[in-house]
């Protein structure tokens, strides 16, 4: 009826099936066999989590607070993103939309990766079972999670956003939901990706977070990621960087590839930025059958999305 266009395949590693692009099922033994250095950092997610808020508060903690490269430099250029092998066009090659060619970018950086000097930051959003088994024994990784329903939303403008609906296809946030509750959306189901991470939150070298943690309190996980990355720095350098992620702020910036000016619509990278905005959205049918799939999809799990101050 409605349909995404991208070519999808489901990928199976170990007992959970994932739905994924075609252009990460071709290049399955490349990207499991990466190899990974002691002083690499990954930062990885499920899609909407948060991820590029955490790339940048990780990177500049990294990074002895470089401001002016962050402000320069994309942060798509700081981070390899390793997940697939794709062209735009290759991704919708029946399209005929013609603001695809505003989006046209190559992602290979599995291909990249092992001559890029050290140190590296990397960026997934494949479940943990999928990247190079020695990945946490060996690097400092990061993983952020987000409330589900929220993630949804912001992924329906994402799909917008990177025009992955068919553009004569009105889809509707709630087939949307209809689509991504079912595991057909790509990285979907979500909740066992999460709960990948969880499982592994004690490793040393795991840092896990939530998003609704950073909305509450980004300063304590700012104090938190130093600690973690053995980094010390004033009260008013932290403040510097707690200014520099505010959400208003990182709106200012485009991301590379994008298109540069973004309507004031809700159709932009930088959306909301807020926890609970699902509720603009879910009728009451959908609030009830997303409080029964977070019921059962919680049940074998202690993890719970912290509310929102
Ligand atoms: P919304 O669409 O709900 O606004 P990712 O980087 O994983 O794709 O996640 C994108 C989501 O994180 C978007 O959510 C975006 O607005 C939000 N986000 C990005 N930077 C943020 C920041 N500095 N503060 C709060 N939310 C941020």
């Amino acid at each position: 009826k409605y349909y995404t266009g991208y070519a999808r395949r489901f990928v199976r590693m170990g007992p959970q099936k994932y739905i994924l692009s075609a252009g990460y099922g071709d290049h399955v033994p490349e990207i499991y066999n990466l190899d990974v250095r002691p002083d690499d950092i990954w930062v990885t997610t499920f899609p909407r989590s948060g991820t590029t808020w955490l790339q940048e508060i990780v990177w500049l903690i990294a990074n002895n607070l470089d401001f002016e490269t962050a402000k320069n430099v994309s942060i798509t250029k700081r981070y390899a993103y390793i997940d697939y092998r794709a062209q735009r066009f290759e991704i919708r090659p029946e399209s005929k939309d013609p603001s695809l060619k505003a989006l046209t970018w190559t992602h290979d950086d599995f291909r990249t990766l092992p001559n890029m000097t050290s140190p590296r930051y990397v960026k997934s959003h494949l479940p943990l079972s999928f990247l190079p088994p020695k990945l946490l024994d060996t690097a400092k990784v990061f993983y952020i999670a987000r409330d589900p329903r929220d993630v949804v939303v912001s992924y329906y403008f994402g799909h917008k956003l990177f025009r992955y609906f068919d553009a004569d296809a009105a889809v509707e946030m709630k087939d949307f939901w209809d689509l991504f509750k079912n595991d057909l959306v790509m990285h979907t189901p979500i909740l066992p990706h999460v709960k990948e991470a969880w499982l592994q939150r004690d490793h040393p070298n795991m840092m896990f977070l939530f998003y609704e943690e950073l909305q509450n309190d980004v300063s304590s996980v700012i104090d938190k990621i130093c600690s973690f990355l053995g980094k010390e720095y004033t009260a008013a350098q932290k403040q510097q960087l707690t200014e520099h992620v505010n959400f208003n702020n990182m709106k200012k910036k485009p991301i590379a590839g994008l298109p540069k000016k973004e309507e004031e619509t809700e159709i932009t990278f930088f959306r909301k930025g807020k926890s609970g905005n699902w509720r603009q959205y879910f009728d009451e049918e959908m609030t009830k059958e997303a409080e029964e799939y977070m019921e059962r999809n919680l049940k074998d799990t202690d993890m719970r999305f912290p509310s929102v101050i």
